[in-house]
């Protein structure tokens, strides 16, 4: 089910255009016919299943995994074209887990994000500190860009990855799983920084979540995958769990309506 009035009112271009896609891991399809139009500014959360193929597109969409058919175009080029080279943000999953070890400031995290090519080895700065103090401003880190990251929340730690990732100036950001592992607050207050950044700092987002509620409160468009897009539509069209699961394949189990069994008067109190 593909519902996308984006499609002939959005007045923004698009940045990606992935068409008939197909991955093939190990042997096995991992994703399979997959069209998908993003416009510049849209908030998008993809969800799905364990396994069903979610880091696959992104890594596809980064242009590390090769499509077995199909085409994707990200600003008009393919993935791994130079011209786009900063342009996209990729926060991995699990990203913000750095192991203790790692001793780094929050400004030398985000430093990192604007190596590239030509600076690897340079002493220059060409603007990067700049570049570096606006990832942070927008992230809210500025208490603490010079506090090891080792000390900070997982709330925090998550935010200073977003900041590398936006340290390069990236206009999409494709984000895996930042959501796990955080308290409500941190939740909720990283939701609120995202959509500032699609709406203030004209970012376009994908994101990956296992936290329906959680994604459905703030993406403005959504995507569930399992192998195929199963439904892509705008948030408030997302169907009820019945309907997911006849999208899916999925067929019910009792005929009519379940049955409980009544619990023991023994176990009822314990
Ligand atoms: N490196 C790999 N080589 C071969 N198959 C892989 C590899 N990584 C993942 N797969 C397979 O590809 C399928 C999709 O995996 P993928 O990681 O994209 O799922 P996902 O939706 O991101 O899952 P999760 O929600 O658990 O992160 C799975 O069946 C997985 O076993
Ligand atoms: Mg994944």
């Amino acid at each position: 089910m593909q519902i996308n009035p984006n499609d002939e009112e959005c007045c923004e271009p698009s940045i990606l255009e992935v068409s008939d896609l197909t991955v093939i891991r190990s042997g096995k399809v991992v994703l399979q016919d997959i069209d998908l139009t993003v416009h510049k500014g849209e908030f998008i959360g993809l969800v799905g299943p364990n396994g069903s193929g979610k880091s696959t597109l992104l890594l596809s969409l980064l242009g590390v995994l090769k499509p077995h058919k199909g085409s994707i175009s990200i600003y008009g080029n393919k993935p791994n074209s130079r011209n786009f080279f900063g342009r996209i943000g990729w926060v991995s999953q699990a990203a913000s887990n750095l192991p203790s070890q790692v001793r780094l400031t929050v400004r030398e995290l985000v430093r990192l994000g604007t190596l590239n090519n030509s600076n690897l080895f340079s002493w220059a700065d060409n603007g990067r500190s700049e570049k570096v103090t606006r990832a942070i401003r927008m992230v809210g880190l500025e208490d603490v860009e010079n506090v090891d990251v080792s000390r900070l929340s997982g709330g925090q730690r998550q935010r200073a990855v977003i900041a590398r990732a936006l340290a390069t100036e990236a206009e999409f950001l494709l984000l895996d799983e930042p959501l796990v592992g955080m308290d409500n607050n941190a939740r909720n207050s990283l939701l609120k920084l995202l959509d500032q950044l699609c709406h203030e700092a004209d970012k376009t987002i994908l994101m990956v979540s296992h936290d329906l509620t959680a994604i459905r409160q703030t993406a403005h468009r959504m995507i569930f995958l399992e192998e195929k897009i199963r439904f892509d539509g705008p948030t408030h069209l997302f169907p009820d769990l019945e309907t997911l699961a006849g999208l899916r394949g999925i067929t019910p189990t009792h005929e009519g309506p379940i049955h409980i069994h009544s619990i023991p008067q023994s176990e009822e109190v314990r």
